[in-house]
């Protein structure tokens, strides 16, 4: 291939002008992937490193050198970084919601808790942070409920969401702020998400943009209800990230451990899959301004072991020696 082919097959500049291009990183792949990621991307998210467990594991006992390191090394090559996340249910500490005597925390003190970790956190990284998921998978994926239960809401009551926003927009009045979440696609889900969202909206909440996870794989969801999702939050006339892009190479429901290297077949046809997901990003890139995979290359994927133990998953663009895989060239091609 001739230098400048190689130069354009860079995928920051392949979409230069549409999209930023990301990868989740955590301190091994900042080592082990540091070429590709800098040749690549031009954006980059702590897949753990900044979330409450990781920053804040005591009250007041705030742990920042790995964020940190992070953050150097976006500096280092001029890469943008989206933050993630500031308040979730998942790994967040038991402290946050305990009084200290065995009880849990009133409402005002959790509000006074979150404020001080988003003042804290947003505020260490002010000006550097392009974007924040300041609040990660609050809606519930089945039932009639909108908001799944968590103590964040039975604590503090649905405002939650709503302060949390008015925080992080005061400790960054620079920074885009995202609600992100997971099966956005899927049409139940998508109404709830689209209803809090505009709820968000209406009562002036600075809100900038919805965050689409995309842990999507070769046979779910559908493109057309990834269409219609982008169509339905995009009418709410904010911006749209895809957050934490991955393509698993097995369907929900497939449990075998017997492959110890992807079909040829499965890289074809998740070489068709990205193809018409980056065609989708493509068409809609007026509003997806930032498209982020939840890893890198293949030596690497939180889909390894998870949710079925001994088994390997393929999910990315770049293959384990982080050589293009089809899937690339068919992102690249257009
Ligand atoms: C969710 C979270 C991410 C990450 C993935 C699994 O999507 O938003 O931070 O934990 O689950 O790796």
């Amino acid at each position: 291939m001739s230098q400048s082919v190689q130069e354009l097959a860079k995928l920051k500049n392949v979409f230069q002008g549409q999209f930023l291009v990301g990868a989740a990183v955590n301190p091994r792949t900042l080592v082990d992937q540091r070429d590709l990621l800098r040749e690549h991307f031009n954006s980059v998210t702590a897949e753990n490193e900044m979330k409450f467990e990781r920053l804040q594991p005591e009250e007041g006992r705030y742990t920042f050198e790995h964020a940190d390191r992070m953050m150097d090394f976006a500096k280092e090559y001029g890469i943008g970084v989206r933050g993630h996340t500031l308040v979730w249910h998942n790994q967040t500490p038991a402290w946050v919601f305990e009084d200290g005597s065995g009880g849990t925390i009133d409402r005002e003190g959790l509000l006074a808790r979150m404020k001080s970790h988003i003042d804290t956190v947003v505020g260490r990284y002010k000006g550097e942070i392009y974007a924040w998921d300041v609040v990660n998978e609050a809606v519930a994926d089945s039932g009639p409920e909108v908001l799944r239960e968590s103590p964040w809401l039975s604590i503090a009551g649905e405002d939650f969401i709503a302060r949390a926003f008015e925080y992080a927009h005061a400790a960054d009045p620079g920074a885009l702020l995202f609600y992100n979440d997971y099966n956005e696609s899927v049409p139940e889900k998508r109404e709830k998400i689209y209803t809090l969202v505009k709820s968000l909206l209406d009562r002036d909440v600075p809100i900038h943009g919805v965050g689409l996870q995309a842990h999507w794989s070769l046979f779910h969801p559908d493109t057309d209800d990834i269409r219609r999702a982008i169509e339905r939050y995009a009418s709410l006339g904010l911006k749209l990230h895809i957050t934490e892009l991955d393509v698993s190479v097995f369907a929900h429901d497939d449990k075998r451990t017997d492959l110890k290297e992807p079909s040829a077949e499965m890289m074809e046809r998740q070489a068709e899959r990205y193809g018409e997901f980056f065609g989708l990003f493509r068409e809609y890139s007026e509003y997806i301004t930032s498209v982020t995979f939840w890893g890198a290359a293949d030596d690497y994927t939180w889909l390894d072991y998870f949710p079925v133990r001994s088994r390997k998953n393929w999910p990315f663009l770049f293959d384990a020696a982080h050589q293009p895989k089809p899937s690339f060239w068919k992102v690249v091609q257009g």
